[in-house]
């Protein structure tokens, strides 16, 4: 059980101290080796990135890995992010005024907790503004002038200028452009490089997925070939599907899969069952929250039919 004692050591055990130092196992063929290098580009050249594309195509992945390296060459620059929606405020992205301390001292410095943006731009790191179409106008204006200035105002406190190596990049959902609080002209204008990120072709796929299964799940090429035969398949059903299957689901597949043929080892069943026995219904079990169907379109119905389509039966 967590008490008091053991919380401080078991956080300090589990801290994220330096992103340089944490293991990030990353394929960077096909699309994303092109955009890591758009992404170095942009750092170079001082423009501010946007990484747009579906659910689950790699976005924050390939700007953790981003971020690492720069870690690596500045030695211990942070990496600082904010998940958006309609409830974040500009004091999200700064920070606020502790009430208890600001009661008793004032708005001073001491009474005042950093907001992940202030951190990146004092200590010179990346700030990942995640899903940031989905912040009110009245929220992303807080970017304009990081971004146009390299400075941001703290109420009571003053102005700071960011560090040199300060970065930003934010990240998007394609449909959502055009949705409730799309992107604000004024920001718009601000990000000058857009990197597209899509479902990747099918060898970076499927290196993703193995890269991405423990090593105790061992499941065969043949195996893999078909799992990616049911997610392909759902990117293909446009009249029925609005939100295909991300890589998260094939990378779930395998493992439940894999996890079958480990208990078949320890179980030491000399013939395999037939992958056509297991799929479906891991199918099944993956699927059925991991597509969108179009409006009116029974879920469970798309499912089978992907899966007759694919597996057979
Ligand atoms: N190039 C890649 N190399 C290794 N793993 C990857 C790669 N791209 C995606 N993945 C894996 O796919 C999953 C989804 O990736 P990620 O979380 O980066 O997607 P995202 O685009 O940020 O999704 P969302 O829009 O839902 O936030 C993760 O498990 C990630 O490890
Ligand atoms: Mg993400």
């Amino acid at each position: 059980m967590i008490n008091k004692q053991n919380f401080e050591e078991l956080f300090n055990q589990h801290l994220i101290k330096d992103i340089s130092e944490e293991p990030i196992d990353i394929v960077l063929s096909g699309q994303y080796g092109k955009a890591l290098e758009l992404l170095r580009d942009a750092e170079t050249t001082g423009l501010f990135p946007s990484l747009v594309g579906p659910p689950g195509v790699g976005k924050t992945i390939l700007c953790r890995y981003f971020a690492s390296l720069r870690a690596k060459e500045n030695k211990n620059r942070s990496f600082n992010w904010l998940t958006m929606d309609e409830s974040i405020k500009p004091s999200h992205f700064i920070g606020s005024f502790d009430p208890a301390i600001t009661l008793k001292k004032g708005f001073v410095l001491e009474a005042f907790n950093p907001g992940p943006l202030l951190n990146a731009m004092l200590e010179g790191g990346t700030f990942l503004a995640n899903e940031i179409n989905r912040a009110t106008e009245y929220s992303q204006n807080t970017l304009l002038e990081p971004l146009e200035e390299a400075s941001i105002g703290i109420p009571h406190l003053g102005r700071i200028k960011a560090d040199k190596d300060f970065f930003f990049i934010c990240a998007m959902n394609p449909e959502e452009l055009s949705g409730t609080h799309r992107l604000s002209e004024a920001l718009k204008d601000r990000i000058k490089v857009w990197i597209k990120l899509t479902y990747p072709d099918k060898s970076t796929e499927l290196d993703i997925i193995r890269i991405n299964l423990p090593e105790q799940f061992i499941v065969e090429e043949s195996e893999l070939e078909l799992i990616y035969s049911v997610i392909k398949e759902t990117r293909q059903n446009k009249v029925d599907i609005e939100i295909p299957a991300s890589i998260r689901a094939g990378i779930a597949m395998a493992k439940l899969l894999g996890r079958r043929r480990q208990i078949e080892k320890e179980k030491k069943i000399k013939e395999k069952e037939s992958i056509y026995v297991y799929l479906p219904e891991i199918a099944r079990n993956v699927l059925l929250g991991s597509i969108k169907p179009k409006p009116g379109v029974k879920v469970e119905n798309v499912i089978e039919n992907i899966i007759h389509k694919t597996l057979g039966g």
